[in-house]
């Protein structure tokens, strides 16, 4: 080895020779600039050293070849991570707690935490795509030979204080006095009534709300309306709106003229306004359905719950009750001690208790039913209101419950519709935006 100038040996090494300056400085050989010249002695040490951590960085990169891949999804349960990683859970556990993670063996953890754990463990991490494994569900039709005879579901409907409640009171009553008296409880915002030994599921939210939100998001619950029309005041503006909405969702409709009790009333007159309206009762010709009843004292009752039946029959309301089950959430909330309640409208197939399921983009396992005497199920069939148990989270009045093959699937399929939901706000957001910007101008 001879003598050479600074530009050179860097050629050599491929650096720069303001990369080579530096590096001999860091080694106590002062150069002047690239055109220096390195004595013999000089030039043999840098040549050792750059030998030398050439191989290191070989070996790195055999190292990296010899990482493990493995792939993981968005989250992943500690247990699982520890079998992909050929860790026991306790190694994995000690591992995430020197990072400053608490967790448990059947906890879940984010991809960005467990791809750390697995380097520390030398492995390298790839997202799974959970999307292209399960897009989302389709719900089978049924065969007409697998359809059975389900009871109706009915929604009371009418404008402010014509005694929707009442009448929903009265017809509980009518029920429970027949088998024990006393002791209406309401569990859900749904109730069963049975009469002749045929069962009526009524829905006990607020008529309008249920109708607007549901039918809004394309969900039908409803199969008969009752609309209450007191007969000292007649057909107002929401009696109007519950005739329409009970038109466009297609949904035959009974009307109750309530309070017959009360003196000086004229029940041919609210006739009359219902022919106004289109709805010409059958007493004048029609093929509308008209009972006068009173729910404060009871009256009539028995005489609309039997024409509810009658409007069921010719409906001929079927499904199939061996089937996976399929529902509508009426209405949700958070419990404190029980977190996420739904009560579902359990509509076709019978639901059963540890049964997975996609509610809107909510997921869970069925850990407990509740039927509308706050009575325990472990079934639950067509036409079944109940309060379920074990949802990820609150889901919506109006999502659909489906009932899925296992956890794996609700979780993929509830995480993708979130997704979507997401690029959607994001989408409507940055619309308005520039609706507002268009505005301005
Ligand atoms: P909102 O929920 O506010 O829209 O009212 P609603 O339609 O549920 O009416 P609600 O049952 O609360 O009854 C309103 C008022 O009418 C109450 O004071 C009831 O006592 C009275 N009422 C209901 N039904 C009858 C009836 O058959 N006869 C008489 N006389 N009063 C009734
Ligand atoms: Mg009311």
């Amino acid at each position: 080895m001879t003598k050479m100038r600074v530009y050179k040996l860097a050629q050599e090494f491929g650096i720069t020779s303001k990369e080579l300056i530096e590096k001999l400085q860091q080694l106590g050989i002062n150069v002047i600039n690239h055109m220096s010249t390195l004595e013999e002695d000089d030039v043999k040490v840098v040549m050792e050293l750059f030998k030398e951590s050439n191989n290191n960085e070989k070996i790195n990169e055999k190292e990296e070849e010899a990482m493990q891949k493995i792939k993981i999804a968005d989250k992943v349960v500690v247990q699982d991570l520890a079998k992909l990683l050929q860790k026991t859970p306790s190694e994995l556990i000690t591992k995430l707690i020197q990072l400053g993670i608490m967790a448990t063996i059947n906890q879940e953890i984010d991809f960005d935490i467990a791809e750390i754990v697995a380097l520390e463990f030398g492995y390298e991490v790839e997202k799974e795509d959970t999307k292209e494994e399960q897009e989302d569900i389709l719900i089978p039709e049924d065969k007409p030979e697998d359809l059975l005879p389900r009871p109706p579901i009915v929604t009371v409907m009418g404008h402010v204080d014509h005694g929707k409640t009442s009448l929903l009171d009265a017809i509980r009553k009518t029920n429970v006095t027949a088998k024990e008296a006393g002791g209406i409880t309401q569990h859900i915002g749904a109730s069963e009534v049975h009469i002749n030994g045929k069962k009526i599921v009524f829905l006990d939210t607020p008529g309008h709300e249920a109708f607007t939100s549901m039918r809004a998001r394309g969900a039908q619950v409803t199969d008969i309306s009752i609309i209450v029309v007191a007969a000292d005041d007649g057909i107002m503006p929401q009696t109007i709106e519950a005739i329409n909405h009970s038109r466009s969702a297609n949904v035959p409709i009974i009307v109750a003229i309530n309070k017959i009790d009360k003196p000086n009333i004229n029940i041919d007159r609210v006739k009359q306004e219902l022919a106004d309206q289109g709805l010409l009762v059958e007493e004048w010709g029609g093929d509308v359905i008209a009972v006068p009843v009173s729910a404060l004292k009871g009256e009539n009752i028995d005489t609309l719950l039997e024409m509810v039946l009658l409007v069921a029959e010719i409906e001929e309301l079927k499904a199939n009750p061996n089937r996976k089950a399929v529902g509508t959430v009426i209405e949700a909330q958070l419990d404190k001690g029980r977190g996420p309640v739904a009560t579902v409208l359990v509509q076709n197939g019978t639901l059963k208790i540890g049964d997975s399921v996609v509610v809107g983009a909510c997921y869970g396992k069925v850990r407990a039913m509740i039927n509308y005497m706050g009575k325990r199920l472990k079934e639950a069939g067509p036409s079944t209101p109940v309060e379920i148990l074990g949802l990820s989270e609150v889901p919506q009045s109006g999502d659909q419950l489906i009932v899925v093959e296992n956890d794996k699937i609700a979780r993929s399929i509830a995480e993708n519709r979130k997704e979507k939901l997401r690029e959607e706000q994001m989408k409507a957001s940055t619309k308005v935006s520039l609706d507002d910007l268009f505005k301005q101008m």
